[in-house]
């Protein structure tokens, strides 16, 4: 080849083979993630023929899981996440503990090191974010109560890998390993090190929750809006991209934490903003991409001859992934004293390993902890656990509905436990609602209701609508506040979207506008001073543009601009007739 094509030769054959094999698994009625999975294995290094570069594919794996968080960050809201906090913290921590024990155990009696064991285990106990949204996602669940709990549950597990990743260094030497790349060196200085090094984390990463959630909220949202504004959706897409991609990439630079944390606390950020859904939709194609090639790249890690080699322990591996660590999470679930039905949607969910298993048994392995072999274990329970996660669920699916008809252990195990859920719930739902009526209260309307009320608008295409109602700022005024004053310096004009107002000249009542009028017009259009008073006759709230923006908007738009102009020189005229005409005060109706 001339010049270095491995990433393109990388994506172009994951994404074909990918297809293909997504085909197959569809026309076989198995998930396309198996297709994925097998696609990977025919690249691999492991298996004859083509061989895709796994380190480029394990990047833009990354990117997928990047883009995926960031997805579910938009949906996601602090509020949340802090209504679930009552079952994920504990549910997560006890969960850890119990599955790396359970991996522990396991290890050391089969004759592997403690610190072997460590890293299995607690490799072992976190569950892939792809693999747990895809499933939500497959079964409409991502907004439901068990689906924000398992999606909490699965951030708590991520903030405590972070710290995991960062004390697995520290504590390599004391767990019979190396300490890779360790600078300071030093067995005396190990303890006071390891407080530094944990220390250290901990402010890190506070400080990024704090920035992300006291700076963020006010500075990304006003950027998108900013962008949106230009009606450029090019530029939107890359800027939803670049906040993603960049705020993951940044946090894990500077702060340390995941490239998923990151990317979900930067949509949690935009969550809030009117314009998360259309950063979701724009960002949803390439979402999807990735999270396939995120597939593909565990298969190509994965090495078949571990089932001949090790086939026992394979066997051991995938049975604490999807049972062992299914029943600490229903018995955890149970304890906590929630629905049946809540317990057994957490335990399918995280009844699987992904990619923080691998870049934990990574770092394991650099260290000198875990041999090889412990590698191949996990990408085999990896591989074999997302493989058969939908069959997981389907399993749960039909306990949950057994139960549910068995009128017994309905009320036993369903009815009976209602009072944490409910409260959940409860607490969930008013944070909705607080976010709608958050979203109202700066929202004018939607582009469809533009066009309705406002007949001028009828022309504008779906786009130049949903633009146009970006620069609007919305305006109240109660009964009998004066809006405009004649004689005064232009600024905005009006468009009425409730109550209705009187136009007076000197003293005058000329007309009254009512909703779907506009006014304020004139004197953006002529350049001179107001040419009436304009007050408020009802509680009235308006949708106003700056001058600046409604001047861009006229030159844009031309044929409108006809018809305020030809309307403004109407009104005028009228003016001029009526002071001629009719000394006396008249409240004519006019447009
Ligand atoms: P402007 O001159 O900017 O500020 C006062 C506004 O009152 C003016 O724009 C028009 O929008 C509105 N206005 C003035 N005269 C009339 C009229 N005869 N009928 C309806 N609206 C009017």
């Amino acid at each position: 080849m001339p010049h270095d094509l491995t990433l393109i030769s990388t994506i172009a054959v994951s994404f074909a083979l990918a297809f293909v094999f997504g085909y197959i698994a569809n026309i076989l009625r198995l998930p396309p993630l198996v297709g994925y999975l097998v696609a990977g294995i025919a690249v691999g290094p492991f298996t004859p023929g083509f061989v895709a570069d796994t380190a480029i594919a394990g990047q833009l794996a990354e990117i997928g899981v990047m883009l995926l968080m960031f997805g579910v960050g938009l949906h996601f809201s602090i509020a949340d996440l802090l209504a679930v906090r009552r079952i994920a913290i504990p549910g997560a921590v006890a969960q850890i503990l119990l599955a790396t024990a359970m991996g522990l155990g396991m290890m050391m009696l089969w004759g592997w090191t403690l610190g072997a064991g460590l890293v299995l285990g607690l490799s072992l106990s976190v569950a892939s974010t792809v693999v747990l949204l895809k499933a939500l996602e497959e079964r409409s669940a991502v907004s439901t109560p068990n689906g924000r709990i398992a999606i909490g549950w699965l951030i708590v597990e991520d903030l405590a890998m972070v710290l995991a990743l960062v004390l697995l260094p520290a504590f390599a030497e004391v767990l019979g390993g190396h300490a890779a790349g360790d600078a300071h060196g030093g067995h005396g200085a190990g303890n006071q090190n390891l407080f530094m090094v944990l220390g250290l984390t901990l402010v890190k990463v506070s400080a990024f929750v704090a920035i992300s959630l006291i700076l963020g909220p006010r500075v990304m949202p006003w950027v998108l809006r900013q962008v949106a504004r230009t009606g450029s959706r090019e530029l939107f897409t890359l800027s939803v991209l670049a906040i993603a991609i960049g705020i993951a990439y940044g946090a894990s630079t500077f702060f340390g934490v995941s490239f998923a944390l990151g990317a979900f606390f930067a949509g949690m950020v935009l969550n809030e903003s009117d314009l998360s859904h259309k950063a979701a939709t724009n960002s949803l194609p390439l979402q999807d991409a990735f999270a396939v090639l995120f597939f593909v790249s565990v298969g190509m890690l994965f090495d078949p001859t571990i089932i001949m080699r090790e086939p026992v322990m394979v066997a051991a591996v995938v049975l604490l992934v999807i049972v062992g660590k299914s029943l600490a999470a229903f018995a955890i679930v149970m304890i906590l004293g929630y629905p049946l039905s809540t317990a057994l949607t957490v335990s399918a969910a995280l009844a699987q390993v992904g990619e923080f298993s691998f870049i934990l048994a990574g770092l394991g392995l650099a260290h000198g902890l875990m041999p090889k072999d412990g590698m191949d274990l996990i990408l085999a329970g990896a591989l074999l656990s997302i493989t058969l996660n939908p069959l997981t669920f389907s399993i749960t699916d039909r306990v949950t509905k057994w139960i549910r008809a068995n009128p017994r252990l309905k009320a036993k195990f369903e009815d009976g436990r209602q009072t944490h859920f409910l409260a959940l719930q409860g607490e969930l739902e008013a944070a909705r609602v607080k976010a709608a009526a958050k979203a109202a209260a700066h929202k004018t309307f939607s582009p469809e209701e533009l066009a309705e009320r406002f007949p001028l608008f009828t022309g504008l295409n779906p786009e130049q609508r949903e633009v146009l109602v970006l620069h609007f700022v919305l305006k109240t005024y109660q009964p009998g506040e004066r809006i405009i004053r004649a004689g005064d310096e232009a600024d905005a004009v009006y468009f009425i979207s409730e109550g209705e107002v009187e136009v007076s000249v000197n003293g005058r009542k000329i007309s009254r506008l009512h909703a779907g009028d506009y006014f304020g017009e004139m004197a953006l259009i002529t350049g001179q001073p107001r040419s009436a008073d304009v007050t408020a006759l009802d509680y009235s709230k308006f949708a106003t543009l700056s001058q600046r923006d409604f001047r861009r908007f006229l030159q844009r738009f031309p044929d409108i601009r006809k018809q305020m102009a030809a309307i403004a020189a109407e009104r005028g005229e009228m003016n001029r007739q009526l002071l001629e005409d009719e000394p006396e005060e008249t409240t004519p109706k006019s447009a």
